[in-house]
């Protein structure tokens, strides 16, 4: 079982509090060598396609393996809403992270209004196809099933319906997925005792210490 904290752009907890912690932390990108440094597993929270060039605001593979960095996050639905990524770019990243050497958790989910309209498995065939595509059954990379409807507000995907999605995202590629939306320590243990959720990809309560322990707790337990 994996647990994975995103902080997002929170400065999130002091690294050398989360020392005897078996997870992965995404730390905005000041705080990357602070994990680093604490000997945390630590990912960006992006990377981009290119080892370097003219591309403000971005920090690329080989920059990030300097530091100290094992992966990277590609796809969250925040990058896709508001920064206009698309299922192109974040398979060119996923890609090149991966052929740099770092491990990547990509992200897929669909949105309210898809989920509405019946559309949940088409979303998901685009985008996990084009990140099977460009990256294959690549041993270091993961996926996350992270509906967007479930990010940040409170409301959590059934546990059903977190199996079903990650039961279909496997059949279209086989890699563990973890399931992000609204995971806390109340709803960790229903969670992830779904044969096919392999872990949790964590916002919000990753940025407390008591929280992000007890998750900790709970996946080693699953
Ligand atoms: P929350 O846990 O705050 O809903 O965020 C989930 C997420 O986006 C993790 O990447």
């Amino acid at each position: 079982m994996i647990i994975a904290g995103n902080w997002k752009m929170f400065r999130g907890p002091d690294p050398h509090a989360l020392g005897g912690l078996d997870a992965i932390v995404a730390p905005p990108f000041t705080r990357l060598r602070d994990c680093v440094d604490a000997g945390l597993t630590t990912y960006a929270q992006n990377v981009h396609w290119e080892a370097e060039g003219a591309f403000t605001g971005e920090i690329s593979a080989p920059m990030l393996l300097e530091l100290g960095v094992t992966g990277a996050l590609v796809g969250h639905s925040e990058r896709r809403q508001y920064f206009g990524e698309t299922d192109e770019g974040v398979a060119r990243r996923a890609r090149a992270a991966l052929a740099a050497g770092l491990a990547v958790i990509a992200c897929v989910g669909e949105t309210q209004e898809e989920r509405d309209e019946g559309d949940t498995e088409t979303v998901l065939q685009i985008q996990v196809g084009a990140i099977r595509n460009a990256c294959g059954m690549h041993d270091r990379l993961l996926l996350a099933y992270e509906p967007v409807w479930a990010i940040g507000t409170g409301r959590t995907a059934t546990p059903e319906t977190a199996q079903d999605a990650h039961a279909f995202i496997k059949s279209l590629l086989d890699r563990p997925v973890l399931y992000g939306g609204s995971v806390k320590p109340d709803n960790a243990d229903e969670l992830m005792s779904q044969p096919d959720v392999d872990g949790a990809l964590v916002g919000g309560a990753s940025l407390d210490l008591d929280s992000f322990a007890a998750l900790c707790l709970t996946a080693s337990h699953s």
